[in-house]
């Protein structure tokens, strides 16, 4: 078990991760195993790399690995994934088709009595991690990629990002001709009542089927 984390870290901490420039997305996954360009790998499992086939032309972008993640190193397979895996498959999206992976590669987390509680990542957190997903979307060069909630939102499209304000359209940026945000799968999970959680998720089938179209159609689907 990996020791339970400080509270702080020392601002000389945070270092850009430097991806190796040659790499395939397994020389990259190889490569980030061994990333110590932020605390977070001091009290993490292990990193955690996306994973699907190279040639997926619909990416998602989560935030960072939960607990399960953290412990079996693959992204959204705990109560997040399980939702987001119902929306998929709703959307008539493919999961073994897409691409997965955070924007952090650490689960971070502090100790409450047995558990390890979830802690959101900071912005020196996201900013050491960025060179992580930017290699791996170079070499994806996807059609359409989703933001997975705030965290995501933001690392791409800029700290202005909301994703109540910029949902349910594609934007333009240098990562996927097509770029969505939507709201993440755990911030669904803890809608309190079950008409409101039934109109997120419906929402948020939406903003998946959006994304897949554009990865179908291609160009058409991008932002004009
Ligand atoms: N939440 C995320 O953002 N990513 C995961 O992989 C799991 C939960």
């Amino acid at each position: 078990m990996p020791a339970a984390p400080r509270r702080s870290s020392a601002s000389g901490e945070h270092r850009l991760a430097e991806p190796p420039g040659g790499a395939d997305l397994e020389g990259l996954r190889a490569a980030a195993a061994g990333c110590r360009a932020c605390p977070l790998w001091k009290s993490a499992t292990q990193t955690v790399f996306g994973e699907g086939p190279a040639a997926a032309r619909l990416v998602l972008l989560g935030e960072q690995p939960g607990d399960r993640e953290d412990r079996e190193g693959r992204p959204f397979i705990g109560p997040a994934g399980r939702l987001l895996d119902r929306a998929l498959a709703e959307a008539g999206i493919a999961r073994e088709d897409c691409w997965l992976t955070n924007a952090v590669k650490h689960f971070k987390w502090v100790p409450r009595g047995k558990l390890r509680l979830h802690q959101s990542p900071g912005a020196r957190d996201v900013a050491s991690c960025r060179p992580w997903w930017e290699a791996e979307l170079r070499r994806l060069q996807p059609r359409a990629l989703v933001c997975l909630g705030a965290t995501a939102a933001q690392a791409v499209l800029g700290r202005d990002a909301r994703v109540e304000r910029d949902r349910g359209r594609a934007h333009a940026t240098p990562h996927a001709a097509a770029t969505f945000v939507t709201a993440h799968p755990s911030a669904l999970l803890r809608v309190p009542d079950e008409a409101s959680r039934e109109a997120a998720f419906a929402r948020f089938v939406a903003d998946l089927r959006r994304a897949a179209d554009a990865a179908r159609d291609g160009p058409q689907g991008a932002p004009g």
